[in-house]
C-alpha cells in the first residue's frame, strides 16, 4: 500500500514497522516482568477487561491492582484476557526507557522533519486472546513489539473513520479514546501483524485496534507530541470549547499553521480557565486479577 493515508499532514505517511533491541536487552523475560510489576507503582496500572457485541461494540471492565505478587499477576494476565497498563515507564522504569529511546532516535532519523518534542510510554502486558478497541491517540506512537504476535489495524485518518467532532471530544477529556466505530471499516484497514523486535508506527491521530494473536503480548507503547501536533492538539480543544458554547467551529483540517498555532495559544488560556472540565469520571473498579479464575478476573475484596 502506498500514497498517504490521513487528511493530516506530517512526515509520516502510512503504517511501516521498524527493526528495535529491546528484545534482546532481556526487558520481557518473565524475570524482568514479575519484578517489574512488584514494584510498579499501583496508582499508574489501567487493569482492562474488553467485551464485543456482534455489531463489533464494545463494553468494558476495569480491574484494580489488587495484591498479587508480580509473578502472580504475570500468571493471571497469561491464564486470562486481561489488558495491563503500566503507565509512566518514562519515570517508574528508566532503563527500559533509556534503551527505547535510543532506538525511538534511530526510528525518528528515518522520517525527514519529524521532531518529537515530548515523549511518555506505557507497558502493556496483554493476555494472548486480549483485543484492544477501535480508538485514536492525540499523539504520535511508535509500538515498540517485545514478546508475542499481535495484529495492528489501522484505519484512514479521513473525516469518516476519525470525525474531527469526536476528536474534539476526545482532546477535551469529554470522553474515552473510543471513535464511532462500524464493521465496514474493516474494508479500510491496513493490516500488519508484529513479531518481538520489530516497533509499528502510523500517521499522527490514524485510528487502529489490536488483536493478540493467541500469546502472551508484552509492548512498550511510547506516545510522542510534536509542535504540530501540539498545535493541533490546542486548535481542537478550543474548538470543542466553541461547539460547548453553541457556535460551529471551522475543522482544523482546513486550517493553516498560523491559525492553528493561534487556537493553540487560545487553548492554553481557555485551560488555565477551566474552561472544560474534564467529564472522564474516576472509574468504580469492577474486578482484581485473579489466577485460574474466568478471564483472570476475580471478585472484589475477595477473601483468598
Ligand atoms: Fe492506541
Amino acid at each position: 500500500m502506498s500514497g498517504r493515508r490521513t487528511r493530516y499532514p506530517g512526515p509520516i505517511a502510512e503504517a511501516k514497522t521498524h527493526p528495535h533491541s529491546l528484545v534482546e536487552q532481556g526487558f520481557a523475560e518473565d524475570t524482568a516482568l514479575a519484578a517489574v510489576l512488584d514494584r510498579y507503582p499501583a496508582e499508574l496500572f489501567d487493569i482492562n477487561l474488553y467485551d464485543y457485541d456482534d455489531a463489533g461494540q464494545v463494553s468494558l471492565r476495569t480491574g484494580a491492582r489488587g495484591r498479587l505478587s508480580g509473578e502472580d499477576l504475570l500468571e493471571a494476565i497469561k491464564q486470562g484476557r486481561l489488558w495491563v497498563n503500566l503507565r509512566g515507564v518514562e519515570t517508574a522504569w528508566p532503563e527500559l526507557w533509556a534503551a527505547a529511546m535510543k532506538d525511538f532516535a534511530a526510528i525518528q532519523a528515518t522520517y525527514p522533519g519529524l521532531r518529537a518534542v515530548r515523549n511518555a510510554g506505557q507497558l502493556i502486558l496483554s493476555s494472548p486472546k486480549a483485543r484492544v478497541p477501535y480508538h485514536f491517540d492525540a499523539a504520535g506512537v511508535v509500538l515498540f513489539h517485545l514478546r508475542g504476535r499481535k495484529r495492528l489495524f489501522v484505519y484512514p485518518g479521513d473525516e469518516r473513520h476519525l470525525p474531527e467532532r469526536s476528536m474534539e471530544q476526545v482532546v477535551a477529556r469529554q470522553t474515552t479514546e473510543e471513535l464511532p466505530y462500524d464493521l465496514a471499516f474493516e474494508n479500510d484497514a491496513q493490516i500488519m501483524d508484529l513479531e518481538p523486535g520489530r516497533a509499528l508506527t502510523w500517521p499522527l491521530y490514524a485510528p487502529h485496534r489490536v488483536e493478540n494473536l493467541d500469546r502472551f503480548c508484552v509492548s512498550l507503547s511510547m506516545d510522542f507530541q510534536t509542535w504540530p501536533s501540539r498545535f493541533r492538539n490546542g486548535a481542537l480543544f478550543t474548538n470543542a470549547v466553541i461547539r460547548s458554547r453553541g457556535g460551529e467551529p471551522r475543522l482544523t483540517d482546513g486550517m493553516a499553521a498560523p491559525e492553528l498555532a493561534a487556537r493553540w495559544v487560545a487553548s492554553l488560556a481557555l485551560k488555565r480557565a477551566g474552561a472544560m472540565k474534564s467529564r472522564i469520571a474516576t472509574f468504580e473498579r469492577d474486578f482484581q486479577p485473579e489466577v485460574g479464575v474466568a478471564d483472570g478476573a476475580g471478585a472484589l475484596n475477595a477473601t483468598r
